[in-house]
């Protein structure tokens, strides 16, 4: 790695993953209409973030992280963009309860567009096109002008994301996410059947809470952090194309930053130490993540973390383990063993869906909800008897209500998967099956931490 960086410094490296534009002097132009636009979001709001993870890497929160696979200009609605928040504000409660701290929370949204494929082409019937990269690059209709590289594109997709930005932001300060509305949350077709009245089980605990707490005078009007909450939004730092046309310099600080989102992670595909992907987020100052697959090395992963935290900050590093719920138990020690004896402060994260993705039979790809709960479980058992913290989860979910993953209270069977199959790429949770999972999870963090963390207890107890 060379000292000097610069937002551009990615273009001297090896790349993967990304696409062939046809006509470089158009990339050119929309690279420079990007760098002409706003931030989307702000420094300060970048540094809160590192701040919060670096509690969750202190064991004193839990961060939650979810949504799309990959978002797509085709599901583009406000209501998809509600339901996905709400979903997530849903979790968030139902793990305050389990966790007993405050919950992190982190969309995978407002950017998240660009995927990493196996294959540069596809073929079907002979005809051989462009393999479909997300929708900040190419369409996924399988005909020739829709899956040729368009630099248009990511003009749209900041322009959804400003606005899925906006949106979210509103949710988030203007009183949707003031907690005396959490039954509102819990509506449409999550709210019937068993999980929907476990919620509302939570819900009346949470009013009694703020009931009392009103009694001694603290309501939403003279305690205003219960009216809103703190949202960020992440995505995968693929097409740096975008990425160095939406990277600035901080005038607080003078530091670079990505302004596209407040986290940007790099993927299992693209994180060789010698790749423009490492390069790039080397320098620039957001919390980073990277994704940690199963045949990671305990060596490699000390020089992933000196490439990306060189100066041990807590909060700057996120490790995103997708390990598979088969091999989680037999692999994640040695790498949670390696970066604790080596002094190393990250954020260790669950991600249980991308090391459980199967073909079901008509050829769906699909996920079991019990294997993701599984890897989940996994990891909660490494962690706790490494006597590390497990930092949270992530997840690709969807408040609608879609049957991509198989299983859950709802029994969804790989017969139902046709009848609502709308993801762009990887199949995601729905609002049920990820809110049955957050009280499974939530239910299993309780009893770890009353086992292992009695400093929990001691906190709880000087705070009062
Ligand atoms: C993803 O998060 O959608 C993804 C492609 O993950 P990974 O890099 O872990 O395969
Ligand atoms: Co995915």
């Amino acid at each position: 790695m060379t000292k000097e960086w610069s937002p551009k410094s990615w273009r001297n490296k090896n790349i993967l993953q990304i696409p062939k534009y046809p006509d470089q002097t158009k990339l050119e132009e929309a690279e420079k209409i990007l760098s002409g636009f706003p931030p989307l979001v702000f420094a300060g709001e970048a540094r809160a973030l590192k701040r919060g993870l670096a509690k969750v890497a202190s064991g004193e929160a839990f961060l939650l992280q979810g949504g799309d696979c990959a978002e797509s200009f085709q599901e583009f609605h406000p209501d998809n963009i509600r339901d996905t928040f709400k979903v997530l504000l849903q979790m968030a409660v139902v793990l305050i309860f389990g966790a007993a701290c405050p919950v992190i929370k982190v969309g995978r949204l407002a950017g998240q567009f660009a995927k990493p494929r196996s294959g540069d082409i596809e073929e079907i019937g002979g005809l051989k096109l462009p393999s479909y990269r997300g929708d900040i690059i190419n369409g996924i209709e399988f005909d020739e002008k829709k899956r040729t590289p368009d630099p248009d594109r990511m003009i749209q997709a900041y322009n959804q994301s400003a606005s899925t930005l906006n949106l979210v932001r509103a949710f988030a300060q203007g009183g949707f996410a003031d907690l005396h509305r959490v039954h509102q949350w819990n509506m449409g077709f999550v709210a019937d059947g068993a999980i929907g009245e476990r919620y509302k089980d939570i819900a009346e605990r949470l009013d009694d809470a703020l009931n009392f707490m009103a009694a001694c005078g603290l309501t939403s009007e003279t305690t205003p952090q219960l009216q809103e909450t703190d949202f960020y939004t992440s995505h995968e730092a693929l097409l740096l194309s975008y990425e160095e046309a939406m990277t600035r310099i901080d005038s607080l600080t003078g530091e670079w930053y990505d302004t596209s989102a407040h986290m940007l992670w790099v993927g299992e595909r693209t994180r060789q130490l010698d790749s423009a992907h490492l390069e790039f987020l080397r320098g620039v100052a957001n919390p980073i993540g990277a994704k940690v697959g199963p045949t990671t090395d305990p060596d490699y992963l000390i020089k992933l973390i000196d490439c990306l935290n060189p100066k041990n900050e807590p909060g700057r590093l996120t490790l995103i383990a997708r390990m598979g719920a088969d091999k989680v138990e037999e692999v994640l020690p040695a790498l949670v063993r390696k970066i604790k004896d080596e002094g190393r402060i990250v954020v260790w994260s669950c991600d249980p869906m991308h090391g459980n993705t199967v073909k079901a039979n008509s050829g769906y790809k699909t996920r079991h909800f019990n294997e993701i709960l599984r890897e989940v479980e996994g990891f909660f058992s490494v962690h706790s008897a490494e006597g590390t913290h497990p930092g949270g989860v992530h997840f690709e979910l969807t408040g609608q209500d879609v049957t991509e993953c198989v299983g859950g209270a709802q029994a969804i069977t790989e017969a139902d998967l046709s009848s609502r199959y709308h993801t762009h790429c990887d199949p995601r949770l729905n609002a049920r099956q990820a809110l049955e999972l957050a009280f499974a999870f939530s239910d299993r963090l309780k009893k770890d931490r009353i086992i292992n963390n009695s400093s929990v207890m001691k906190q709880v107890v000087a705070g009062f």
